[in-house]
């Protein structure tokens, strides 16, 4: 097992498409367990294979609080979304910022798991604030970028100047 090293916005590569997996072989098997350790390590609730600089459609989530509920999401795909809530939503590329965004309450997504099969998953709440935060991941997109300019502006000047302390 390995920690990788987390791409920080904005980071251009942030906003690569990520391929679909075309078979759970044994790399992505690995990919999955190291990206488990990294979100693990970082500490965060959910990760995706774009924020370790891998284009491929590989997510993993555990919003438990004792890190005993780890979900694997492979090219996965929301079939139904229904309502609306709104959460403060941070990211371990965005250190330091908390900022609300609103999403759909519930969400319905088709995956293979981290053994390959398929699966149905209807989640609410923050899961599916997760699931939803971390497909946009896979298509390019971070959540500051729902953000108004000014703020995103904001954001930007105040990560510039983090990266210049602590380089
Ligand atoms: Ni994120």
């Amino acid at each position: 097992m390995a920690l990788l090293p987390i791409l920080r916005y904005p980071d251009p590569r942030l906003h690569t498409r990520a391929a679909p997996v075309a078979a759970v072989d044994d790399e992505i098997r690995a990919l999955v367990r190291d990206m488990a350790e990294t979100m693990y390590e970082a500490p965060g609730i959910g990760l995706a294979a774009t924020q370790v600089n891998v284009h491929k459609r590989v997510v993993v989530i555990d919003v438990s609080e004792d890190k005993s509920a780890l979900m694997a999401f492979i090219n996965p795909e929301i079939v139904e979304r229904d309502g609306e809530q709104v959460c403060e939503e941070g990211c371990l590329s965005v250190p330091g910022i908390y900022e609300k965004v609103t999403r759909a309450e519930r969400v319905k997504v088709r995956a293979l798991n981290g053994e390959g099969e398929p699966f149905e998953l209807e989640a609410d709440g923050l899961l599916a604030v997760c699931i939803q935060h971390e497909i946009d991941h896979l298509d390019g997109k971070v959540f500051v970028e729902y953000l108004s300019a000014l703020k995103l502006g904001r954001i930007k000047a105040k990560l510039a100047k983090k990266a210049r302390i602590t380089a």
